[in-house]
This record gives C-alpha cells, sequence and structure tokens, in this order.
C-alpha cells in the first residue's frame, strides 16, 4: 500500500496547470513535506525520450491509437520508476498531468476511445490521483498563452482551437464523471488568485 499522497493537475494547453504545479510543490516544502514534483509525458528517463516523440513534429504525425499507446507506454515508465517508488517513500507526488489528460485528449478530442483508454489503463496502470486540480478556462486565451511560450512542442496547440474547446469540455466531463478527487479551478484569474483557490481546496480537503 502506498503511504504518500498522490496530486495531479489537469486542463487545457495553456491553463496555467505547470506554474500553479510548481506553485504548490514550493509551498507544500515551505511546509516541511518531501514533495517530488514531476509531468506527464516525461517525469522519468525513458518517459522523457518518449515525450519528445509526442510534442514535436506534424500534427498528423501518429494516429490517436497510436498516441494511446505511446503514452500510456511513458506513464507505465513514469510510475514504475518515479511516482510508486515516492509514494512508498512517504514523500508528497505532484505530476503536471496523468491519465486524465489519456482520457481527454485521446478518448474524447483526438478521437471517440475512451474504452480503449480506459481498458490499457486497466491493464497497464491501474492507479488514480488521491487529489485532481483542473484548471478551467476559456480556450481561446489559454491557447494564446500556450503558443506565446515559442516552445517547439506546440503539436497539440497545432491542432487549434475547435480542440482546445473539445478538451475544456472533456475536462468537466471528468470532473462531473470523478467529483471525490477532481475539483475544478478557475484559470481566468491572475496566477496568485488561481493558487489562493488550490490551497483552499488543500485546507478543507485535508480537514
Ligand atoms: P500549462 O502548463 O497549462 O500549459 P503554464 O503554467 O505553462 O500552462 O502557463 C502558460 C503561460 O501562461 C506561461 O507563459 C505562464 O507564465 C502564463 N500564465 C500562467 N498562469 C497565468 C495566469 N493565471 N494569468 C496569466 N498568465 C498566466
Ligand atoms: P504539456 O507539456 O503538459 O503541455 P502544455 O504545457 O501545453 O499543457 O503536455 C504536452 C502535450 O501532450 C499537451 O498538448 C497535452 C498532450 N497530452 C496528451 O495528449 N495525452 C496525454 O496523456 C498527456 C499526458 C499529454
Amino acid at each position: 500500500m502506498s503511504k504518500g499522497l498522490f496530486i495531479t493537475f489537469e486542463g487545457i494547453d495553456g491553463s496555467g496547470k505547470s506554474t500553479q504545479a510548481r506553485l504548490l510543490a514550493t509551498l507544500m516544502r515551505d511546509y516541511g513535506n518531501d514533495v517530488r514534483h514531476t509531468r506527464e509525458p516525461g517525469g522519468s528517463a525513458g518517459a522523457e525520450d518518449i515525450r519528445r516523440l509526442l510534442v514535436e513534429g506534424d500534427p498528423a504525425r501518429w494516429s490517436p491509437e497510436t498516441e494511446i499507446l505511446l503514452f500510456t507506454a511513458a506513464r507505465r515508465d513514469h510510475l514504475e520508476r518515479t511516482i510508486l517508488p515516492a509514494l512508498e517513500a512517504g514523500q508528497i507526488v505532484v505530476s503536471d498531468r496523468f491519465a486524465d489528460s489519456t482520457r481527454v485528449y485521446q478518448g474524447v478530442a483526438r478521437a471517440d476511445l475512451r474504452k480503449t483508454v480506459d481498458t490499457l489503463h486497466e491493464l497497464m496502470i491501474g492507479r488514480e490521483p488521491d487529489l485532481t486540480f483542473i484548471i478551467d478556462m476559456d480556450p481561446e486565451v489559454a491557447l494564446q498563452r500556450g503558443l506565446a511560450r515559442n516552445s517547439g512542442e506546440d503539436r497539440f496547440e497545432d491542432m487549434g482551437l475547435q480542440f482546445q474547446k473539445d478538451l475544456r469540455a472533456g475536462f468537466l466531463g471528468l470532473a462531473a464523471q470523478f467529483p471525490e478527487r477532481c475539483m475544478l479551478i478557475n484559470g481566468n484569474q491572475s496566477p496568485a488568485n488561481v493558487s489562493g483557490e488550490i490551497q483552499a481546496v488543500i485546507e478543507t480537503w485535508q480537514a
């Protein structure tokens, strides 16, 4: 049995997940916790190698089915090498994305493949976070923020605004499906105010 706490951040591209995951990890460390801050796709050496295949290049580079396999392969390595050992050691794991991203990106927005995603998740991952923050916001603003970074990792941003709108609907659906662990956070405000909402949830959730 795992002893630590597993927290994930989810949302559309550019919604502020990475910013908030970083702020929460810092805050929890300041409170004296042992925190492992990680991300997907990536979070272990092998998964970071797979990440480059997924986030760079032409949007049509992979089919949605192939993406499911690549994201799940990366997640399995991340789980085996980073997440489970950290939880076993009693750490708080804060992950920027996890399985909910595959449920929404490959299961809803790229194609209607949620059943395939769920089957593979059950076979190969079989683990859910204890708490998930879904940062919800206007897809148009988020897309501008994401593209303005010029990160060279824009394969999914290049799928366009309608794709981001479908993703937002998918994440709202997930929040309704898993209300006990998924907390919706309003991303249309300053980073400090978003962080304040997240802290308020953590304080009541732990109580
Ligand atoms: P994500 O990880 O969801 O793609 P990031 O945290 O990388 O999002 O943020 C995307 C961009 O928007 C970054 O340039 C970041 O500095 C900026 N940003 C993050 N949060 C906010 C916010 N609440 N308001 C305005 N800009 C933000
Ligand atoms: P990320 O670096 O979090 O992108 P961003 O900062 O733009 O939100 O993730 C890279 C891309 O991979 C992102 O567009 C979402 C996509 N993705 C999936 O399609 N399925 C998945 O299972 C995961 C983890 C990410």
